[in-house]
């Protein structure tokens, strides 16, 4: 194919001795295969997000924190903004832009707040995206379009307390009824937006004896009878975000709130957690870049010996590899991102197992440096890189820990 290629070049360059070998690449579509820059729509959306998380986050993130509250109010406000349905069509209350654009907004929104940033991937990849996937024409208007408006927040039930990693044990049982209808009994834990989504995607054992084709999806709607909530975590990080127990109690759930196909529930939540590991490969990348600026500025203001800090080598080099780490981890994102919406690609399973293994342990190496270039004030709350470092750690244990995503990528190699 490349020898084709090569005639094609010499050809065209006989015929145009004018053209440059750029001009004959981009001829031969060249920039349409790989493409290294944001679109202006991406760009506008990373620009709308950063906007809002630098002029509405950041004055309050330190406060929120350390209160450990939730700010639903702020996600209201992400809604009007349309922040909340950027990949979605027009006619589903959307943007109609792409998974790339929501990755680098939620890494705009994570580089100031990762608690936020958070709840928005959480509502957007874990709650909105099965639904838009899976959901019929009925199911899309009444839970998709507020969700992606932002009138209703969303939320993805699937952890226990004994079905962590092992996604497939869960006690969550749904019995069909004669009418169709179905009654849910059992709980969730760690539940992001738990308390306060008004949808929820549950997912509950229709037929425990057929495995990984016995589990279902529901779509949960807040207030419905024997739907309560429970113990809500005390956490190390993303302290401004809320995690908390879901309770069902012969939840009535009707036939028309079923997601997809009786039995296809184990398949949305892993095809919807692949989606979900790009987000938090997103979220890991905002918030390494986060802690990595406060660095970079920090060396350069702290005196120490009569120079700033950043001009000894230590701290330079410091710096130096915290940028090759972001930059590397950004590449993993973005690609996993991109190749969500490209029609051709089956599973980008493995490309979001690395881009979220790969961005979260850079989130975690990049925070513990940027302590480290803060010296003792690192450790203090007075600065941010403390909050950071804490909230870095999660995004190697959530949607999936990190050997979880070994596991995928090892799987598909050994496949
Ligand atoms: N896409 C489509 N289908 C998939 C799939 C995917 N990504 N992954 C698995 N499947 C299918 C398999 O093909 C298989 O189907 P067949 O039986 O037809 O072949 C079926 O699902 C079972 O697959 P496995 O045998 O691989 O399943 P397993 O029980 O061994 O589990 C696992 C594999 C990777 C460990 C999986 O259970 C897993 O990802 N666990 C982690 C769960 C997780 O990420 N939880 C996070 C919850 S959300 C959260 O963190 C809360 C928050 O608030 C942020």
């Amino acid at each position: 194919a490349l020898c084709g290629l090569w005639a094609v070049h010499d050809a065209l360059k006989t015929a145009l001795p004018f053209l440059n070998k750029n001009h004959i690449y981009n001829l031969l579509g060249g920039n349409s295969i790989m493409e290294f820059k944001l679109s202006e729509l991406q760009q506008d959306i990373a620009n709308l997000a950063k906007d809002f998380a630098e002029k509405k986050l950041a004055p309050t993130v330190k406060d929120r924190d350390e209160k450990e509250v939730f700010d639903r109010a702020i996600l209201d406000e992400m809604g009007t903004l349309g922040l909340l349905g950027i990949p979605w069509e027009e006619e589903n209350g959307g943007v109609g832009a792409d998974f790339l654009s929501l990755a680098v907004a939620c890494e705009e929104v994570a580089k100031v707040d990762p608690s936020i940033a958070l709840s928005f991937e959480v509502h957007t990849m874990l709650c909105s995206w099965p639904i838009w996937k899976f959901g019929t024409a009925e199911q899309k208007a009444k839970f998709l379009k507020p969700l992606a408006e932002g009138t209703k927040l969303g939320a993805f039930g699937l952890t226990e307390p004994n079905a962590g990693t092992d996604a497939l044990n869960g006690s969550t049982v749904a019995t069909k009824n004669e009418d169709g209808s179905y009654t849910l009994n059992g709980s969730k834990v760690f539940n992001t937006n738990g308390g306060e989504a008004d949808v929820t995607v549950v997912f509950a054992s229709t037929d425990k004896s057929k495995g990984a084709k016995g589990m279902s999806a529901f779509i949960l709607e807040k207030g419905m009878e024997g739907f309560t909530y429970g113990k809500e975590e005390v956490k190390m990080g993303i302290r401004a975000s809320v995690q908390r127990e879901l309770v069902f109690q012969n939840v009535k759930v009707p036939a028309e709130n079923l997601l997809g196909k009786e039995g296809e529930g184990f398949k949305i939540a892993m095809m919807t957690l692949d989606g979900g590991r790009v987000g938090v490969g997103a979220q890991a990348l905002g918030i390494a870049e986060g802690a990595y600026n406060a660095a970079v500025q920090y060396a350069k203001e702290r005196t120490q010996f009569g120079k700033p800090i950043a001009k000894f080598q230590a701290i330079s080099f410091m710096l130096a590899d915290m940028k090759l780490k972001i930059e590397t981890a950004r590449l993993a994102v973005y690609q996993a991102a991109w190749k969500m919406a490209q029609p051709d690609v089956k599973s980008y399973s493995v490309d979001a197992a690395i881009a979220k293994k790969y961005a979260s342990d850079v989130a975690m190496q990049v925070t513990t440096d940027a302590v480290q270039v803060f010296g003792g004030y690192g450790f203090t709350r007075e600065y941010p890189v403390e909050r950071y470092m804490r909230d870095a750690k999660i995004t190697q244990i959530y949607e999936g820990t990190n050997q979880v995503q070994q596991m995928v990528i090892s799987g598909a190699i050994l496949r």
